[in-house]
Order: C-alpha cells, then sequence, then structure tokens
C-alpha cells in the first residue's frame, strides 16, 4: 500500500510536508524551498548540507517554527504548528525546541547567566537558578556564570548559547553551522556535546554544516540541492559525505 503523510512521519518529533518557501513575488521571487518533506526520529541526529543558497537555513527556520512556509506544513509530533498563531507559536516553541546560531548571538553587556535566563525572562518567566546553573554545568561551564561573553573563548560562547538554547529543555535542538567560526579542534568539542545530548539525553538534534566531518557525528545526512532534497546518507562517514558533495557540485 502507498504509504501516506501521516506514515511518513509517524513518531517524529519533528516533521517537514511538503515544505514550500518563496521570498518576494513575480518575476523577482527567489524559490528558497520547493517541496521538502523529511521527518525527525526521537533521539536521532541528523546534518543537513548542500552548496550555499541550497535552502538549508530556509529549512531550519521553518522546522523551528521561525519561519512560516508559502505552502506544505511543520508539524512537532502531532501538533501542526505552521499555521499555528505567534502568540500559541512563540510559547509552544520555547519549549519544545532551541536554536543555536553560528555566530553564537549573546548579548555582551549581560553575564553568562543573565544570557542564559534570557529567553524565560523575555517570556515573562523568572527561570530557576538552580535550572540555570545545572543547563552550564551540563556544557562544561561550572564556575563561568559570571563572566561576560566577551571574557570566554569562542568555544566557551557557543557553549554558553547552547546552554541557552537547552535550558527549557526542549525535544529538539536546531543549530545553523554552529562550528562554523571556531577551530577545528573547538568545532569537535562542540560537535561531541551535540552527540551526547542525543546519546544520553535522548534528544533530537539538526545541524547544518558545510564539513563533511562535522557530518560524521550524525546518523543521517540530509543533501540539499536547490530548495530540494537531493539525498539522504545514512551513517555517514566523512569519506562518503565528501564524496556526494563533490559530486553534487561536479552536476550543478
Ligand atoms: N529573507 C530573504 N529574502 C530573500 N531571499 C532570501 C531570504 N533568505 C534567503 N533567501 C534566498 O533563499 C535561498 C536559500 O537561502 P538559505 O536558506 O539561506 O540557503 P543556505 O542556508 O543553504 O545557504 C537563497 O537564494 C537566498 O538568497
Ligand atoms: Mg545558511
Amino acid at each position: 500500500m502507498a504509504k501516506t503523510e501521516t506514515d511518513i512521519g509517524a513518531g517524529a518529533v519533528a516533521r517537514a510536508a511538503d515544505l514550500h518557501r518563496e521570498y518576494g513575488r513575480g518575476t523577482a521571487a527567489v524559490r528558497a524551498l520547493r517541496g521538502v518533506s523529511a521527518a525527525f526520529a526521537p533521539g536521532t541526529f541528523t546534518a543537513v548540507m548542500g552548496p550555499s543558497g541550497s535552502g538549508k537555513t530556509t529549512l531550519l527556520h521553518c522546522l523551528a517554527g521561525m519561519d512560516r512556509p508559502t505552502r506544505g506544513s511543520v508539524w512537532w509530533g502531532g501538533t501542526e504548528v505552521s499555521r499555528m498563531p505567534e502568540r500559541r507559536l512563540a510559547e509552544l516553541r520555547r519549549s519544545r525546541v532551541g536554536f543555536v546560531f553560528q555566530a553564537f548571538n549573546l548579548m555582551p553587556a549581560m553575564t553568562v547567566a543573565q544570557n542564559v535566563e534570557l529567553p524565560g525572562r523575555l517570556a515573562g518567566e523568572r527561570p530557576g537558578r538552580e535550572r540555570v546553573l545545572d543547563a552550564l554545568a551540563r556544557v562544561g561551564l561550572a564556575g563561568r556564570e559570571r563572566h561576560r561573553p566577551g571574557e570566554l573563548s569562542g568555544g566557551q560562547q557557543q557553549r554558553v548559547a547552547i546552554a541557552r538554547a537547552l535550558v527549557s529543555r526542549p525535544g529538539v535542538l536546531f543549530a545553523d553551522e554552529p562550528t562554523g567560526a571556531l577551530d577545528r579542534a573547538t568545532g569537535h568539542e562542540i560537535l561531541a556535546l551535540l552527540r551526547a545530548g542525543v546519546d544520553e539525553d535522548g534528544r533530537t538534534c539538526v545541524m547544518v554544516t558545510h564539513d563533511p566531518v562535522a557530518a560524521g557525528y550524525a546518523d543521517r545526512v540530509l543533501l540539499l540541492a536547490d530548495g530540494l532534497v537531493a539525498e539522504e546518507i545514512d551513517r555517514p562517514t566523512a569519506a562518503r559525505v565528501g564524496e556526494r558533495l563533490s559530486r553534487l557540485g561536479e552536476g550543478a
């Protein structure tokens, strides 16, 4: 029997169904996503790869409820979020998903602890001190809570950003090139941290990366090209991913 849309994503914590996203209209329209379907099972680590401009960031933003698709839908478990009113979505987003950016996006004038508390405060909550310290301890930053971001290394700043994303204990963590601004050794520490969250805490992780070695930490690679999933690679190795990427480049 043919698989229905619901079969494809049964049990997924996050799912994109025939996602389209256009920017602008008419002849100036850019079709960033042209029909992407993908499901993310609990406790899995997916790397999203593809050439610059292939739609990776747009896909991540739509999956995380930070952008709205033009057509198609996004689901978190059994809840469709792509058409949810903004206020309800913002509330749900805070408890369900975390997001980490390449450039850390920390507030330089605030302490590490204040940065981690910020999303909760903006939502009118006071996240318990215990939760904040626990989140910092989990990323290896115990004792750093009074420091300012500028007093920390790049890798430590990204750890603060991860603690901020995880303080509400979301089931899914999205990361857009989280190691893009870091040297290789520091990048591997961050990747090991993301991997441990999947293996030890059962979190789901979806990460955009350009680096085949980083993709080797994932269980699966989704290779995007021109707004579509061009290929899916299970149990990726750096060598295999590198080979597929270069083949995609030749075909372009
Ligand atoms: N806010 C925007 N306005 C107009 N075009 C955009 C916007 N965001 C992304 N795009 C375009 O959509 C396409 C996909 O972009 P993006 O998702 O950022 O790709 P990637 O992350 O793979 O580099 C690109 O052509 C990009 O220029
Ligand atoms: Mg991008």
